[in-house]
């Protein structure tokens, strides 16, 4: 708490509450901590999304591939581009893009791929790459659930040729409010979001392009300078209460705990169970006192705002039996072993009725 009021005090005094010094010293620090070249700091994961895309020339006429188990946010980054999402079902193990069923969804159309690194667990990069490259097609990885996971001892966001972040304060790495970020290697593409984000200025009052204002806050990123040297501690304890769930789960009928990966590091944004009757269970658990989610309940394609697609339900079915099972536990550092034996035992109770 005083580091914190300290960083208010310090934005407050250089009056730095939009951009400025603050923004540029957190930059500076989450390149380092993704390993790449440039990282930059804008309003929210969705903007991320967004300007990754705009900066990459997606537009009207355009499809970019994307997973329908994910939060509405990384299609609607597609159609505000002008551009249509196209789905890809997720593979029933790690609930990310299922690879072997990317290429045959690429047509002339298609300008991007967006693997959706679901829960904290990246997706299967190497083989999503493989067709990007073989199509000329950049990957762009929604990396907004996985601060600090790793593919083959890779890090989320920096395998493709841009990596999108929210700093939405449930993340595992959140702010006081909104903010996002796009990590990338290239110069180009750095140079065109951070003129998009700040109004398509190219210099002060000389516009480029028609932007946005899609800037970070000062306070944002003070507050997340302060809680990115916590991550790698933080991310450890949600690891570490993943295996104690993993562990008092183990056995009981009809529960499907998650998996990880030989080749990952999960983060456990959420740590989503499947059981059969969810709904009731939800109902159980809460008035046993335990509050559960749902991530998520609707996959997009089923969404209504995305009704004018015609995607019928069946369509993508790794999807939508997921979302009718998911059930996601309390996860968060700062649980107790204590805490987490008692959302098993209120669990186990729900199963039985
Ligand atoms: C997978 C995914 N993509 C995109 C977003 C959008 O991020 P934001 O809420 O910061 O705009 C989120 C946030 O919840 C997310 O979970």
């Amino acid at each position: 708490m005083p580091q914190l009021l300290e960083a208010f005090r310090q934005v407050t005094e250089a009056s730095a509450f939009a951009g400025g010094p603050f923004v540029a010293r957190f930059e500076a620090e989450f390149a380092a901590f993704c390993d790449t070249r440039y990282a930059l700091g804008v309003g929210s994961g969705t903007d991320a999304l967004w300007l990754s895309l705009l900066a990459l020339g997606v537009g009207p006429g355009d499809e970019v591939i994307t997973a329908p188990n994910s939060f509405m946010a990384t299609a609607e980054a597609i159609s505000l581009c002008g551009a249509r999402p196209v789905f890809v079902d997720i593979d029933e193990q790690t609930y990310t893009m299922n690879p072997a069923l990317l290429e045959a969804a690429i047509t002339l159309r298609t300008q991007a791929i967006i693997p959706v690194h679901i829960f904290g667990q990246m997706a299967d990069m190497d083989p999503i790459l493989a067709i990007g490259r073989r199509y000329g097609t950049p990957v762009v990885e929604d990396a907004c659930q996985a601060h600090g996971a790793k593919y083959k001892g890779r890090g989320a966001g920096g395998l493709g040729v841009a990596g999108c972040f929210s700093f939405y304060p449930g993340k595992n790495l959140g702010a006081f409010g909104e903010a996002g970020a796009v990590i990338t290697d290239e110069p180009e593409l750095r140079s065109k979001i951070q003129m998009l984000r700040d109004h398509g200025q190219a210099a002060k009052f000389v516009h480029s392009a028609i932007g946005w204002n899609a800037r970070m806050d000062g306070i944002q990123a003070a507050v997340l300078s302060l809680k990115l040297a916590r991550l790698e501690a933080s991310n450890e304890a949600r690891r570490a209460h993943a295996r104690l769930y993993n562990e008092l789960l183990e056995g009981i009928p009809g529960v499907v705990r998650p998996n990880e990966a030989a080749h990952n590091v999960h983060v456990y944004h959420i740590y989503a169970i499947r059981v059969q009757n969810r709904d009731e269970v939800l109902q159980r658990m809460s008035a046993g006192g335990v509050n559960c989610g749902i991530h998520y309940p609707v996959p997009i394609h089923l969404q209504k705002a995305y009704g004018f697609l015609g995607i019928k339900p069946g369509s993508f079915p790794i999807t939508e039996r997921c979302a009718k099972e998911f059930l996601s536990l309390p996860m968060y550092a700062e649980l107790r072993p204590e805490q987490i034996d008692k959302v098993v035992q209120t669990l186990k109770e729900s199963l039985q009725g």
